[in-house]
This record gives C-alpha cells, sequence and structure tokens, in this order.
C-alpha cells in the first residue's frame, strides 16, 4: 500500500519543530505567544464569564469530549445555556481543529451541480469569518452565557485573578477602552484554540503517517473504504499537508439529514441559507447545506449532525450508505413507510449521495474501526 508514501517524513520533522516551540519562555514581550494562549485558556475556561457564572466556553467545548458538549446526546441535542431552559438549536461543534476552516468566501474549486458556491467560516453555516470574530458570539447569546453586552464581560474580566495576564499582554490600560478590550478577549481565545494544546494532530492516524504505529487490518481497511467506495473523503478529505488530514473540504453540502425530532426547536435548519452574508439569489440554492465538519475525535462528539441527530457512528454510516439514494428514488414511498427517514431539506441533496454505496456489516465495522483511530491523546 502506498499511503505511507504519500506523506514525506516532513510530517514528522514539522510536528517536532512545533513541540519545541511550546518550551520558548519570554513573558517579557508584550505580544509573546506564550502568555497569550495561557490568557485566552483561563478565559475559555472561565465560568465567571456567563449570567449566572456556570458556564464557560469549555462547558460546551470540553476537552475530555473532543472540545464538544459531553452532557447531550441525541434525545437531548443541545446545549443548556447559562439560564437553566434555554437552548439553541444546533448541536455544538467541536472547538478543535477549527482553527484550520478558511474564511468564509466564495468556493475555491469548480461549483459543479449541487455544491455550494460558499466555503468556510466559523459556525455551521459559516457567518463568522475567523475564530476572533466567533469568539465575540457565545458570551452576549442569550441562549449560551447570556451576558448583558460586551461592557459587562470586560468588567468581569478586570476582575478575575487573571486580570494581571491580561494586562501584562495587551498593556496596563487594557480596561479602559471596552470595544478594544473585548476584541482583545477574543484574540487571547482564538489563540488559546489555535495552539496545540486544541488541535494537536496526536491521533493514532497520526501516528501511522509518522511511521510510529500501524494500523490493525480492519482499520486499514476503513480507511480504503473511506477514501474509495463509500466516498466519505470525497468531502471529509484526507489530502491536507504539511501536517495532517483535516478530513473536511470546508465546503457546503446537504447530506439529507432528517429532522430530529427530540430536537426542541421543531424548527427546519436552513444551515447556509441562514447566513445573512450569501448573496441573496443563492438562498434557495443553498438550503439545507453545511459546512463539511472534520471528523477528528469524532469517536468522543456524540450526537452527530447539526441537529445532533444519530446518536452513533453506526447510525451515521447507515444514513450514507441508502438513505438519500432511497428517497430520490422513490419520495413517496418513504414518506409512507419511513418518514423519519425523510431528509430535513429535500431540495438541493449531495450529488454524491444519489446512488447506494452498498456497503457490508464487516464494511461498516472496518469504517467504524477506522474513524475511531482519529481521536487525539494515542499513547
Ligand atoms: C451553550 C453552549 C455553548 C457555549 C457556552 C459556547 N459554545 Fe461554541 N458553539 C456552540 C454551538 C451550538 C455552536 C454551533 C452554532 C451554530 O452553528 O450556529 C458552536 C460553535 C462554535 C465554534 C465554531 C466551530 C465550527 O465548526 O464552526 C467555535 C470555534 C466555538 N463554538 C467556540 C466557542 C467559544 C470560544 C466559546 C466561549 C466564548 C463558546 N464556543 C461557547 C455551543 C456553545
Ligand atoms: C457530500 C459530502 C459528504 C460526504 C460524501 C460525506 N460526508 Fe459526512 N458530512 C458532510 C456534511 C456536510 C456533514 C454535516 C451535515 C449536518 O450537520 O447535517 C457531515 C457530517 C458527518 C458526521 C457528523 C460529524 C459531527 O461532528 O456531527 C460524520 C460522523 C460523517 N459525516 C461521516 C461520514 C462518513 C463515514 C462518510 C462516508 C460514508 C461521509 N461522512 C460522507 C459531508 C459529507
Amino acid at each position: 500500500m502506498s499511503f505511507h508514501r504519500i506523506y514525506p517524513v516532513t510530517l514528522l520533522t514539522l510536528s517536532l519543530f512545533a513541540c519545541g516551540s511550546e518550551n520558548i519562555n519570554s513573558s517579557e514581550i508584550n505580544n509573546d505567544p506564550v502568555s497569550l494562549v495561557s490568557v485566552g485558556k483561563k478565559l475559555f475556561f472561565d465560568e465567571n464569564l456567563s449570567s449566572e457564572g456556570n458556564q464557560s466556553c469549555a462547558s460546551c467545548h470540553d476537552p475530555a469530549a473532543g472540545f464538544a458538549d459531553p452532557d447531550v446526546s441525541a434525545r437531548q441535542p443541545v446545549s443548556e445555556g447559562s439560564v437553566a431552559g434555554r437552548f439553541g438549536k444546533r448541536n455544538a461543534p467541536t472547538a478543535a481543529y477549527a482553527k484550520f476552516i478558511p474564511e468564509f468566501g466564495l468556493s475555491s474549486v469548480p461549483v459543479v451541480e449541487t455544491a455550494s458556491r460558499y466555503q468556510g467560516g466559523q459556525f455551521l453555516d459559516g457567518r463568522r469569518s475567523n475564530l476572533t470574530e466567533q469568539a465575540k458570539d457565545p458570551f452576549l447569546n442569550p441562549n449560551e452565557m447570556n451576558n448583558l453586552d460586551a461592557a459587562d464581560v470586560v468588567s468581569k474580566v478586570s476582575q478575575a485573578s487573571y486580570a494581571n495576564e491580561f494586562k501584562k499582554v495587551f498593556g496596563s490600560d487594557a480596561f479602559s477602552q471596552t470595544e478594544t478590550a473585548y476584541q482583545n478577549i477574543a484574540i487571547a481565545i482564538a489563540a488559546f484554540e489555535e495552539s496545540d494544546e486544541v488541535s494537536p494532530l496526536s491521533s493514532k492516524f497520526d501516528a501511522v503517517f509518522a511511521g510510529l504505529a500501524s494500523f490493525t487490518e480492519s482499520e486499514h481497511r476503513g480507511m480504503m473504504l473511506f477514501r474509495n467506495k463509500a466516498k466519505c473523503a470525497n468531502c471529509h478529505s484526507m489530502n491536507m499537508p504539511p501536517r495532517g488530514s483535516l478530513f473536511s473540504d470546508f465546503q457546503y453540502f446537504n447530506i439529507g439529514t432528517p429532522v430530529n425530532p427530540d430536537n426542541p426547536t421543531a424548527e427546519i435548519d436552513l444551515g447556509l441559507a441562514e447566513n445573512p452574508n450569501i448573496d441573496p439569489v443563492d438562498v434557495e440554492s443553498e438550503k439545507g447545506k453545511f459546512r463539511t465538519p472534520t471528523l477528528r475525535n469524532i469517536a468522543n462528539t456524540a450526537p452527530y449532525m447539526h441537529n445532533g441527530g444519530f446518536n452513533t457512528l453506526r447510525e451515521v454510516i447507515i444514513h450514507y450508505d441508502r438513505t438519500v439514494a432511497d428517497y430520490l428514488e422513490d419520495p413517496d414511498f418513504v414518506a409512507a413507510i419511513t418518514p423519519e427517514k425523510i431528509p430535513e431539506v429535500t431540495q438541493n441533496l449531495a450529488k454524491e449521495l444519489k446512488t447506494p454505496l452498498g456497503l457490508s456489516e464487516q464494511d461498516m465495522i472496518d469504517l467504524e474501526n477506522f474513524m475511531n483511530t482519529l481521536s487525539d491523546g494515542y499513547r
């Protein structure tokens, strides 16, 4: 198998360099990335930065759960806000590897058939261009951390145990101007999210490509299925040098995720069509499309999809195997016999899913085993 040779030895060299940079200790320098990152980390984990003092970014993006929410399942698929009983409509995605998502913009690949005109952006519909812009939203979202306004957040940070560290990074008058301080809070959080701690590329998959481990036969078959017969890598792209695959092409598709009746927000989620930054003429053709998510740490981030409708990787694979193909072949039959399999948005369904994959039981096991190699912290 030639897969080893696709990735040159530089992968290993680069990751060694990255490890080395963590040891730099120059806290005197204002823009020292190390203290910027450590302030960002403290902000990320600070529950005081919510209206009830009970919720941090990490509550919904917990490192122990692949930087997603550990307290959700397909039956309870969305995170509760700082105020009890408040819920958003989307299943919290991982915040890890989000640093690799390009800024929102027009697609850089040729747009064919059901593909989208757009790519990239933070949030499942790409409505914020980068991590810094993204980080400003949860603090003020009433369904999330529910602070009054930016001044409220800045005031809380100015009284935090790490306020002096914040001043060390951003200057002694760091809290005097609300807008600047709020921007800097977001910059620090983004720096933490960009650190190797959040996106370590330390899975078995990475170890295999660094020549430090080898796949089992089933994992290896799973990877080949993922790339060929099952077509997963068409979107969950595996070619992302120099440091390792990200399992996303950052493009938008409607993969026909069915409604999740247990999602408290019963409304149809139009995905990219809800992004206010798209051209109004594109709204119809972008309905139901979501940005291809990374599959790193996927074993730890259940439930799956924007509405959290699938609890297990097996359910996801069964969906891809033929649900959309069956629906497109005979929508009336599906509506009569298995209405729970009707796509939430029935237009713009991805052309990749128009024919059944024909996966066997063993194929499904192999695919699961392969996806289980994408969890960070291998050995
Ligand atoms: C109550 C749960 C909750 C809290 C608290 C929360 N998030 Fe999120 N986060 C979500 C949800 C849900 C989404 C997806 C929302 C959407 O697409 O509309 C999301 C999306 C994101 C994304 C985009 C990932 C992607 O793939 O597009 C990042 C990055 C992120 N959050 C970071 C943060 C940061 C930083 C904080 C703290 C300032 C935070 N989150 C607080 C639930 C939460
Ligand atoms: C046409 C592009 C495309 C193909 C092909 C594709 N995916 Fe996806 N995948 C997506 C998109 C887009 C989503 C998000 C959909 C949503 O939230 O409704 C997704 C979501 C997922 C998720 C859930 C991720 C999460 O964090 O919730 C998993 C797991 C997954 N895909 C695995 C696979 C596997 C396994 C295959 C091959 C059998 C595959 N995908 C094929 C585009 C694709």
